[in-house]
């Protein structure tokens, strides 16, 4: 079973700052053993900060090969779209080459993206970092509860998701396997019942992550609910 570290941030800025370590420490690792950083981003609001304090953490850019977790069937632009977000807080502000940056194409339709960026990570992996987010319900990605998750492909159409947009695009566990590193945030008390669960052994989608590596866990005191013990 994957071995998983969960490490308690006493804030969300201490959140950030240690998983842009992490990220940094992974991209040397990857780049000096590989020559090139394959880092697959998060959605939703958790890691923007993270992001952020990238920007003027490093200069080895033209290693960087940036891909995403899952996106939303938003058209190009929308500011709803994780890459919009990912865009404004990190990429538009460094100088990753745009043939190294690979937005899902999520405006073709879920069924669509789903094959055309299956094809495109499969000869990327494995990849050196995944990061997470962790919904409220436990999902993550856009993987949510009781969803089949389809065997043997590595990104999948979503539909009727419980947060909207409805229709989506995911990584599947099996992708995310493929991994060096597996990083997952949880920032808030509204995460509290969800981590909670996914430590007690609950099935959630966050429980399907498995890594080649290993996976920690980034969890602020708000998420982690009153410290043990003491
Ligand atoms: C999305 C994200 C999703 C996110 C979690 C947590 O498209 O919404 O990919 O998986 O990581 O919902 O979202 P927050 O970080 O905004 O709480």
């Amino acid at each position: 079973d994957t071995q998983i570290d969960f490490h308690l941030c006493e804030s969300s800025g201490q959140l950030a700052r240690l998983a842009a370590q992490r990220i940094l420490t992974s991209a040397r690792r990857a780049i000096t053993t590989r020559g090139c950083f394959r880092l697959v981003l998060a959605g939703g609001r958790t890691p923007l900060n993270a992001y952020t304090l990238l920007v003027d953490a490093t200069s080895d850019w033209d290693r960087w090969h940036i891909f995403f977790g899952d996106e939303r069937c938003l058209p190009p632009g929308d500011p709803e779209r994780n890459s919009h977000a990912a865009d404004q807080h990190f990429l538009s502000r460094v100088s990753i080459p745009a043939a190294n940056i690979h937005p899902i194409p999520a405006e073709l339709g879920a069924e669509s993206a789903a094959e055309a960026y299956a094809e495109l990570i499969a000869p990327q992996l494995p990849l050196d970092l995944v990061l997470l987010g962790l919904g409220e319900d436990g999902h993550t990605a856009s993987l949510f509860p009781g969803q089949e998750i389809p065997e043997g492909v590595l990104a999948m159409p979503v539909h009727d998701a419980p947060k909207p947009p409805p229709d989506r695009v995911s990584l599947t566990p099996d992708a995310i396997a493929s991994s060096h590193e597996v990083l997952v945030l949880v920032s808030g008390a509204g995460k509290r019942e969800a981590l909670a669960q996914w430590r007690s052994g609950k099935d959630l989608p966050i429980s399907r992550i498995k890594s080649d590596g290993r996976v920690e866990v980034l969890m602020d005191v708000a998420a982690a609910g009153e410290p043990q013990g003491c």
